[in-house]
C-alpha cells in the first residue's frame, strides 16, 4: 500500500484504536479510530483473507514481488464464518480475530489503518487549475533526464498541471521516445513510434497541412486514448503556428449542472474510418466517477458521430460546452519554442494550432502510458515520503 493519510493526523497516531465493538451475528467489527475520528465496518471476510494457508504460499506465490494477499487455490471464507471474539493483544499493536471454528488472525492495528485510509498519492495531489496568464511548469532537459529529484519535481507537476514543457532538448528526432520512457512507456500507435507535425504534399493527417486545427483530444476514436501526449519543436515559424490548451478541468467548473448530467451520460461515437484504418471509440464527452470526480475529456469535432437516439437536450449541452472552450477566456496560445518539449494529459487538456504559412515548421509527437507514469510517482513518492504540504494546492 502506498499514498498518504485521507486525513491530517492530530492528537493520535496512526493505528490508534478508541474501541472495538464485535457486531451481533459475528459477521462484522466495528473498529474507532482516534484519529481521524471514525467508526468503520470491517466484515468478517475482509479479516479472512489474512488467514493465510503458511504450506500452500510456500515457494509460490510468497516469491511474487506484486505482493499477492492470497493463494489462487485457498478456500479461506465461508457464509457460515461467524467470529467468536475481536478483541486487542495484550501490547495493544494488534486486532486479534477468532472465528467460531478455531481460525485466528492477528493483524498489526497500524496496517489495518493504513489499508483503511491511506489514498492513492497519483489521485491525491491537489489539480492546479490553468488559463490564459497561467505559465506552465517548466523543466530542464539536461536536469529532468539525470537528476532524480529534479525528475520528481517534473512528476509531481505533470500530476498537478497536466501541462509542462521541457526546454533545451537536443533536436534529435528520437528525444521524444526518451522523454517517453523516462516519464512513463512509449505508446507507439498506428502513427509509428512518434508521428510528424510537418506539411506535407501528400498529407495523411491533418498535422500534415498548414490550416488551423480546431481543439480535440489525439486518437479519441481509440477505446482507450492515450494519456499522456509529448510535442517536440524541431522548427518553429515566424508568422502563426501558435499552439493552444484549454484546461476541461476549468471547463467543468462553469458548466451548468444539467449540461455536466447530459455530457457525462450520453455516449457518442468516434470515428476514424479510411481505406487503411477503422477505428472506433465509444465515450461520453465528459468522464466522471462516481463521486463526481472529473476522468477525462473525449471530443474531437472532426471525428464525431452522434446517434441519431441521443436525447434532445444533449445537442444543445454539447453546443454550450464547444462554446465555452473556444472562448479567449479559457484558451491558451503558446508558441513553442525551438528545442522545447511540451507534455500534456491528453484525457485532461483539449489542444489545437493556429494557422501558419511557411512550410518548414517541424514538431515530432510521440504518446505514454499513464499507469506506468502513476507508478514512477507513486514509487519515488514513497523514497522520498515528502509532507503533505508540499503537493497542496
Ligand atoms: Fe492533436
Amino acid at each position: 500500500v502506498t499514498g498518504v493519510p485521507r486525513d491530517s493526523i492530530s492528537g493520535g497516531k496512526p493505528g490508534e484504536v478508541h474501541s472495538i465493538v464485535l457486531a451481533p451475528g459475528g459477521q462484522q467489527v466495528d473498529i474507532t479510530w482516534v484519529a481521524p475520528t471514525q467508526r468503520l465496518s470491517y466484515h468478517s471476510y475482509w479479516f479472512r483473507q489474512y488467514l493465510i494457508d503458511e504450506q500452500r504460499f510456500a515457494g509460490v506465490a510468497a516469491d511474487w514481488t506484486d505482493g499477492a494477499n492470497f493463494h489462487a487455490q485457498q478456500e479461506f471464507a465461508s457464509e457460515r464464518d461467524e467470529i467468536a471474539s475481536a478483541e486487542l493483544s495484550a501490547d495493544g499493536t494488534e486486532l486479534v480475530v477468532r472465528w467460531a471454528d478455531g481460525a485466528e488472525v492477528r493483524l498489526p492495528t497500524e496496517d489495518i489503518w493504513s489499508l483503511s485510509f491511506q489514498e492513492d498519492i497519483a489521485t491525491a495531489i491537489e489539480p492546479r487549475v490553468w488559463g490564459p496568464g497561467d505559465p506552465f511548469p517548466g523543466h530542464d532537459f539536461a536536469a529532468i533526464m539525470t537528476l532524480e529529484d529534479a525528475f520528481f519535481d517534473l512528476l509531481v507537476d505533470f500530476a498537478r498541471w497536466g501541462i509542462l514543457q521541457i526546454f533545451d532538448a537536443p533536436p534529435e528526432p528520437d528525444t521524444v521516445i526518451r522523454i517517453a520512457n523516462r516519464i512513463g512507456t512509449l505508446c507507439p500507435s498506428h502513427l509509428g513510434d512518434t508521428f510528424e507535425v510537418k506539411p506535407k504534399d501528400d498529407p495523411d493527417h491533418i498535422g500534415e497541412v498548414c490550416a488551423e486545427i480546431p481543439l480535440h483530444i489525439d486518437l479519441v476514436y481509440r477505446q482507450d486514448p492515450p494519456p499522456v501526449q509529448l510535442l517536440h519543436a524541431i522548427k518553429q515559424v515566424e508568422e502563426g503556428g501558435e499552439n493552444e490548451f484549454v484546461d476541461v478541468r476549468r471547463i467543468i467548473e462553469l458548466l451548468n449542472p444539467d449540461d455536466l448530467s447530459l455530457l457525462r451520460s450520453t455516449p457518442v461515437d468516434f470515428v476514424a474510418d479510411s481505406s487503411r484504418v477503422h477505428f472506433r471509440g465509444r465515450h461520453p464527452i465528459l468522464k466522471l466517477d462516481v463521486d463526481r470526480r472529473f476522468e477525462g475529456v473525449f471530443y474531437n469535432q472532426y471525428k464525431i458521430v452522434i446517434p441519431p437516439t441521443t436525447p434532445s437536450g444533449f445537442y444543445f449541452a454539447f453546443e454550450r460546452f464547444r462554446h465555452l472552450i473556444r472562448s479567449p477566456e479559457h484558451l491558451c496560445p503558446v508558441k513553442l519554442p525551438e528545442g522545447s518539449v511540451i507534455i500534456f494529459d491528453n484525457r485532461r487538456v483539449l489542444h489545437g494550432r493556429r494557422r501558419f504559412v511557411s512550410a518548414s515548421r517541424h514538431l515530432v509527437g510521440a504518446f505514454a502510458n499513464g499507469d506506468d507514469f502513476r507508478s514512477r510517482l507513486r514509487v519515488m513518492w514513497r523514497e522520498r515520503q515528502v509532507a503533505p504540504a508540499r503537493v497542496g494546492p
